[in-house]
């Protein structure tokens, strides 16, 4: 019998038990409505004598993906979610939480308040928190320690893991994994058992201590981390009220944190980055076959996600060895993943994998990627094969990671049928997906290129066909900057340092030696005719290769390595390359400070972010911070360049472009910041 009907919680009576359904899509997130719903249905159960329990459950397929992150920046509407799981354990009667699809956050702390919990097989659970900047704010650091200890508790929430329902039960986090939960919460009688009531058990110190450094190291000691760390271990010495109060107002004060701001950012950026703008929204092409021509380390990664997705695979290689090896490897790796249980068993198989030596081979594609080396000539050559033999109005796409996607179209007879995919080494961990649109794709390609990568579970950004693209485009600028730097007075360790202090995982000379001098160093050889002499030009990379100086795998490039171990700063060598060439510029070198290096780097990203939106390589500016975050190492937790430069003084700022222009020179074009800073997705 249904008793009542609320906009986003309905209850009804089932086997006397009140049933209280949350229905608030797309992922029942538990906003103020949803609260208050809750509240009132509670006060019924509580009420109704002929009532013998509650389910808390879900519609639509999911329990509770957390709280509205929607509601973070606003000012808290009572009644709170607190107030809400105080309600659950007030409540006389036993509340059984029902969980399928996501339990996440908030959603898995007000399952941690009720009496029992129930998981439906493929339910995933978790407090992600951290990765929002903030911890749990009602309750999850003082419950889950009591039901899984410290240690494991530290692991979960230090670092926002996610749970099959077999492992939450495996630890004590659910009681029951069953095929129909709500129908097993329904059946449970728990009695009244709440989780705050339990003692947290006791753990040896330096278990403690493991899983403390591990949560500290996988993030990066941010402020969320530590303020997780800090609340799990509270709960083992604080009554459960005193730490369930250091709990919220850690979680008050990190919630409105540039941080967490940051994050919520990027929360919704990626979001945004896969969703086509309506005009270019079409039906995608079916793809179920891919060849993928080029069996190097890049066409292997993209022979490996697209097999792990279930794709049948064609990998052509003219080099029969290289072929042979590839698909060993790929074997091996899936075999790997699947043990690991990272993907599942029948995907590990080979059946789907097809190894060709022979063009004719790639005849049943929907989809040809090509992976070869980065080379124009090469490329077209490709091209021209694949066109010869690919089937009419399968996708043909380039891996090309800086070329004219125009310029290899033109050479197929069908140029509607050519796109851009950009994949990020290695292609089967990066998530990151360039998905380049020609000046003569057909209106179909780019849903079929942004599908393509959802399959496969990366991210797609949609980008205009232009040097570089989105993610290199930027690079580049950022790396030029850096280098100028070099010149004007800093050394690389100087720039390296300033940028990771910043967040980069990495500085851009040590990124250079990790993937190898000897690429840039052939591609500028290439390009030196063509350069304009007017332009400035930092010779250092060029000496460096010269003195067989090729990086990390040469032993030494900007660094030296021993063991694989970088020198914590640059040798004499290099200190007298880059002396000689500030020299041969007439520049006097003077020291940069950390906040100079920073802003000059930022700065020529920004000025190159405005470029490219105002070319219409990026469609929304948001797309440009998802590339750099994802992509280059740019510091989620600053929210990309774009999110940044809109964080900063709009005077500072435009004085930063001043500085790069000076150092630039001759050909510096300057963005419209106006448009970067102002622009909101179509
Ligand atoms: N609040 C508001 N909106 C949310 C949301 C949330 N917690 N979680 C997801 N959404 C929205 C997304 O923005 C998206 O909206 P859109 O369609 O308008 O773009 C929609 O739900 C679907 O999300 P996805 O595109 O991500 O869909 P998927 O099916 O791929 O994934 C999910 C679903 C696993 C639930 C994933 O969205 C997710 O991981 N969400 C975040 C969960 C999370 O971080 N929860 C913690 C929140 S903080 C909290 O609870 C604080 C508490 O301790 C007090």
């Amino acid at each position: 019998m249904r008793i009542d009907t609320m906009s986003v919680v309905v209850a009804r009576i089932e086997d006397g038990v009140l049933l209280m359904e949350i229905n608030n899509p797309p992922v029942n997130a538990l906003s103020q409505p949803v609260r208050a719903g809750l509240v009132e249905a509670l006060e019924r159960l509580a009420a109704d004598d002929t009532l013998r329990g509650g389910v808390i459950a879900g519609a639509g397929g999911t329990f509770i993906a957390g709280a509205d992150i929607k509601e973070f920046g606003k000012p808290p509407a009572p009644p709170l979610l607190p107030d809400v799981l105080a309600a659950i354990e007030a409540c006389p009667k036993p509340v059984v939480a029902a969980l399928q699809g996501a339990a996440l956050g908030g959603g898995l702390e007000l399952a941690l308040a009720c009496d029992a919990r129930v998981a439906q097989a493929g339910t995933v659970l978790g407090l992600p928190e951290v990765a929002l900047g903030i911890i749990p704010g009602a309750g999850g650091t003082q419950r889950l320690p009591r039901l899984t200890g410290v240690s494991t508790a530290l692991r979960l929430i230090g670092t926002g893991e996610r749970l099959s329902a077999e492992a939450a039960k495996a630890l004590g986090i659910v009681d029951e994994v069953a095929p129909d939960a709500v129908s097993a919460a329904i059946a449970c009688r728990p009695g009244k058992r709440p989780v705050s009531k339990l003692p947290v058990p006791a753990e040896a110190a330096d278990v403690i201590a493991k899983a403390e450094a591990a949560a500290l190291k996988a993030g990066k000691s941010r402020p969320a981390v530590m303020e997780a760390i800090a609340a799990v271990k509270a709960a083992a010495t604080l009554p459960f009220a005193e730490g369930l109060a250091q709990e919220r107002d850690a979680f008050l004060n990190l919630r409105t944190s540039p941080e967490a701001a940051a994050l919520r950012h990027m929360f919704f950026a990626e979001r945004e980055a896969v969703r086509l703008p309506a005009a270019l929204r079409a039906k995608p092409r079916r793809v179920e076959t891919v060849a993928v021509i080029g069996a190097g380390t890049m066409g292997r990664g993209i022979a490996q996600s697209a097999l792990e997705a279930g794709l049948t695979v064609i990998l052509y290689d003219l080099n029969a060895e290289l072929l042979a090896t590839a698909g060993e490897a790929l074997r091996t790796a899936l075999a790997e993943r699947a043990a690991a249980g990272k993907i599942a068993a029948d995907l590990a198989g080979n059946a789907r994998l097809v190894l060709a030596r022979t063009w004719a081979d790639i005849v049943p594609a929907d989809l040809v990627i090509e992976a070869v080396f980065e080379d124009l000539a090469v490329k077209q050559e490709v091209f021209r094969q694949i066109d010869a033999h690919a089937r009419l109005g399968a996708v043909l796409a380039t891996n090309t990671s800086y070329l004219d996607v125009d310029v290899i179209a033109a050479a197929t007879a069908r140029p509607q049928d050519v796109l851009g995919l950009h994949f990020f080494s290695p292609a089967n961990v990066m998530k990151l997906l360039e998905v380049v649109r020609g000046a003569h794709s057909a209106p179909d390609l780019a849903a079929t290129g942004m599908e393509f990568g959802k399959h496969l579970k990366k991210l797609p950004v949609l980008c205009g066909n232009g040097f570089g693209f989105i993610g290199n485009r930027i690079y580049n600028a950022y790396r030029t900057q850096c280098e100028y730097m070099l010149e004007d007075g800093a050394w690389p360790e100087d720039i390296d340092t300033a940028l990771e202090t910043f967040g980069f995982a990495m500085g851009p000379f040590a990124v250079a030696d990790l993937s190898g001098l000897d690429i840039a160093w052939r591609m500028r050889a290439a390009q030196a005719a063509m350069r304009d002499a007017r332009k400035r030009y930092v010779p250092v990379l060029d000496h460096l290769c010269e003195q067989g100086r090729f990086g990390r795998k040469s032993g030494a490039g900007y660094y030296t390595y021993a063991e694989g171990r970088r020198s914590a700063g640059t040798d004499d060598t290099v200190r007298s390359i880059i002396e000689a060439a500030s020299a041969a510029r007439g520049l006097t070198r003077r020291t940069l400070a950390p906040e100079i290096i920073q802003r000059r780097s930022l700065a020529a990203m920004v000025n190159e972010a405005a470029l490219l939106l105002a070319g219409g390589i990026a469609q929304r500016a948001s797309d440009i911070d998802v590339v750099l975050v994802q992509g280059y190492g740019f510091p989620r937790f600053a929210g990309g360049p774009v999110y940044w430069a809109r964080t900063q003084d709009r005077t500072t700022l435009e004085r930063d472009l001043d500085i790069i222009a000076a150092a630039t020179g001759f050909g510096f074009e300057r963005g419209p910041l106006d448009l970067l800073l102002t622009e909101s997705a179509p």
